[in-house]
């Protein structure tokens, strides 16, 4: 059930360039059915910036009614968000949208997990879950350059992970692709920019492959269409989805990127 509660900070920092890690509490973690799944926060409590941010949950610590989001900063709302500190109260609205299959992979396959800059966050609670499953998973992660590099180390601890800048000053130079091109896997996860998901989609999807968008939200509940895309599938006249509440995770074919 979505709730919507005032949360307090535990914790806020920045972890490399402008990517922050915040760690709130809240009632409504117990909710939270998948990895993937995302929050929406106002930052602010005046009505400038007016919307609330959506913004991914990165790892759950249901013992004690905890949840991390990783973000970064880039614009007003984000930036009023990335300067509050421990044991203020944030108004959150959660967990939203479906997030990644977890029963779709079998103890002993290989899971590839794909995420690119700022859709690296949920692929960390995905790992995790995947791993308790005895599935093994393999990280393929890349950023734009050196400075915005983060969790390397906690995914490495989870299992094989290979990172990749653009501009080649850590890592592979290239893209994520370069080095998928070389692995064997059962099923692929992906979180990232669409020209990535849709490279992915284009070279794998006849394999089981899960996307996740980022979409431009508003209500983030399925209410004000601010976040549709078009389905491939028109039977029964179905011709969009929503990308808050049918997705933010899709099957690769169910909707046109
Ligand atoms: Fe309003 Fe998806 S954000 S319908």
């Amino acid at each position: 059930m979505i709730k919507k509660e005032l949360c307090k900070i535990i914790s806020q920092e920045e972890i490399a360039k402008d990517i922050f890690q915040l760690t709130v509490e809240a009632e409504f973690v117990k909710e939270i059915k998948a990895p993937g799944q995302f929050v929406h926060i106002r930052v602010d409590k005046s009505f400038d910036p007016l919307l609330r941010r959506p913004i991914s949950i990165s790892s759950v610590d249901s013992k004690n009614s905890r949840f991390t989001m990783i973000y970064r900063k880039e614009g007003k709302g984000t930036s009023l968000l990335a300067e509050k500190g421990p044991g203020i109260l944030l108004d959150i609205l959660g967990p939203l949208g479906n997030g990644f299959p977890v029963d779709e992979v079998h103890e002993g396959e290989t899971a590839l997990l794909v995420g690119g800059g700022i859709g690296v966050p949920p692929l960390y609670e995905l790992s995790k879950q995947l791993i308790a499953k005895g599935i093994k998973v393999v990280h393929v992660l890349g950023f734009q350059t050196e400075s915005a590099v983060f969790y390397e180390k906690e995914f490495l601890e989870n299992g094989e992970t290979y990172i990749t800048t653009v501009d080649g000053s850590y890592g592979s130079k290239g893209f994520v692709t370069d080095i998928i091109k070389d692995l064997e896997f059962d099923s692929l996860y992906t979180c990232g920019p669409t020209p990535m998901l849709k490279a992915i989609e284009k070279g794998y999807g006849h394999k089981k492959v899960f996307l996740s968008l980022e979409e431009r939200m508003g209500c983030g509940v399925g209410a004000c269409f601010a976040c549709v895309c078009n389905s491939s599938s028109d039977i029964n006249d179905v011709s969009y989805k929503k990308v808050c509440s049918d997705g933010p995770v899709f099957r690769a074919g169910e909707v046109l990127i």
